[in-house]
């Protein structure tokens, strides 16, 4: 069966690929500008987008970012342009570490929302999440993003250090992920 997946990200593409195998996944431009204030509106904008091409199959688009409790959950939905446009990975990192200076509550989150339209034209949307903290410095050379900066709860090497075969087990999409398998599959 054909599920259309609303990102070119071929990193992401790859990921759900094996998380579905049986599945023929085909990449979709959403096109859409991600406005709305959680992780789930902006996951629902983009799956609307591209279910109304394909309707009779499956649609699926994500949204993701970093919530750190200290800084009332920002970076939140704007975690890719924190530091502004364009969008900064070494910018939005520093301006994390620096908004955090002395701040002791480094706990944050990892969140992952997947909207997803049914073949009958039906919406479901869930939500994974990878609890941990903010070091005080970057460590490690794999990954992505904030990988650098966060610490898994029950590690003590972030994200960037533990590699991929590891985040893939306990990451925030690896969660929503597994709930899209078992919605898709039964
Ligand atoms: P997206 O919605 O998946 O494109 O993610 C938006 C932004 O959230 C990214 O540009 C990253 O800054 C951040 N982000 C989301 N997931 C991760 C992750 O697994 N590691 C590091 N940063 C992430």
């Amino acid at each position: 069966m054909k599920l259309f997946i609303a990102t070119h990200n071929a990193h992401k593409l790859r990921e759900i690929g094996e998380i579905l195998p049986g599945f023929e996944i085909c990449a979709d431009d959403p096109d859409a500008e991600e406005t709305a204030e959680t992780f789930e509106g902006n996951a629902l904008i983009k799956v609307r987008a591209i279910a109304a091409r394909h309707v009779g199959a499956w649609s699926m688009a994500d949204d993701s970012g970093l919530e750190v409790e200290a800084l009332n959950g920002a970076p939140g939905v704007r975690s890719a342009r924190y530091a502004g446009e364009p969008s900064s990975t070494p910018a939005n990192n520093a301006l994390l570490l620096k908004n955090l200076t002395g701040v002791t509550n480094r706990a944050a989150r990892f969140v992952c929302a997947v909207a997803l339209v049914a073949p009958d034209g039906a919406e479901h949307v869930v939500r994974g999440e990878c609890p941990g903290r903010i070091s005080t410095e970057p460590s490690g050379a794999g990954g992505f993003g904030y990988d650098p900066l966060f610490v898994p709860t029950g590690f003590d090497r972030s994200f960037a250090d533990l590699g991929e075969v590891e985040k893939n087990k306990i990451s925030h999409r690896a969660r929503a992920l597994a709930q899209v398998k078992t919605l898709l599959l039964g």
